[in-house]
């Protein structure tokens, strides 16, 4: 059987760790969550006070920092020097720094080399921001994500309240438009649609739609 690479990337909120959980499940595939690496290093950046502006405080910190994801209860759980931090590294603390930490060179190039060892076998699905263009260019199937601003606002107001995250709308949408607008303009690797990527607008799609149109992509990919 052949092994694919699934990359899914696009903007915060559009639905593509709700995408990429399923279409992994459906394959019986991993799935690599490169937002919760990047969360959970400016987790660390902030329970630790790093000045994450000081690239030798940050070069630093990084060797000290172990990330890696373990399945509990059919559960994707993300482990920061071996604290379950899944529910933490969701906080608005974080939302709030995790765009200017990622931008980083130094905290991006950590992360990418992580996360091209675990698809060394493929047989992945993995979402981000730069997956198709940079972690894993030669992906089989490349899809870029869309959805309304309003819709995306909604969305993750009921992740956080499913949470038990408090969250105003009006700050859960400042916050996703502003890491927009750092993740699409940063200088390394900004977000940006592969050129071979499908593009999938899930506004007026159900979880269940988005999932058999990524499948059927899948499907030909693994025939081809
Ligand atoms: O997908 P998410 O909202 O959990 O991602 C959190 C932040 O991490 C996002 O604002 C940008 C950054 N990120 C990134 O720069 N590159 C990735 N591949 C994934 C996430």
């Amino acid at each position: 059987m052949k092994r694919i690479i699934v990359a899914i990337d696009g903007l915060s909120s559009c639905g593509k760790s709700t995408l990429a959980k399923s279409l992994a499940k459906s394959l019986h595939y991993a799935y690599l969550d490169s937002g919760a690496m990047y969360r959970a290093v400016t987790l660390y950046f902030l329970e630790n006070n790093i000045d994450y502006e000081n690239p030798e405080a940050v070069a630093d910190a990084l060797q000290h920092i172990e990330i890696h994801f373990e399945r509990i209860d059919g559960q994707n759980r993300t482990f920061l020097n071996g604290r379950d931090v899944e529910h933490d590294i969701r906080e608005m603390s974080v939302n709030d720094h995790v765009s200017p930490v990622s931008a980083l060179s130094a905290v991006r190039r950590a992360m990418v080399a992580q996360q091209q060892a675990m698809g060394k076998r493929r047989q992945i699905v993995s979402d981000g921001r730069d997956i198709g263009t940079v972690v894993f260019p030669d992906a089989e199937l490349k899809i870029y994500l869309l959805a309304d601003a309003d819709v995306r606002t909604s969305r993750r107001h009921l992740e956080l309240a499913s949470k038990g995250i408090d969250g105003e709308w009006e700050d859960i949408q400042r916050n996703l438009l502003e890491r927009d607008r750092i993740d699409s303009s940063r200088a390394d690797s900004p977000l940006r649609k592969a050129d071979d990527a499908v593009v999938i607008d899930n506004t007026l799609l159900s979880e269940e739609q988005q999932l058999e149109k990524a499948l059927e992509l899948a499907r030909i990919k693994l025939q081809e």
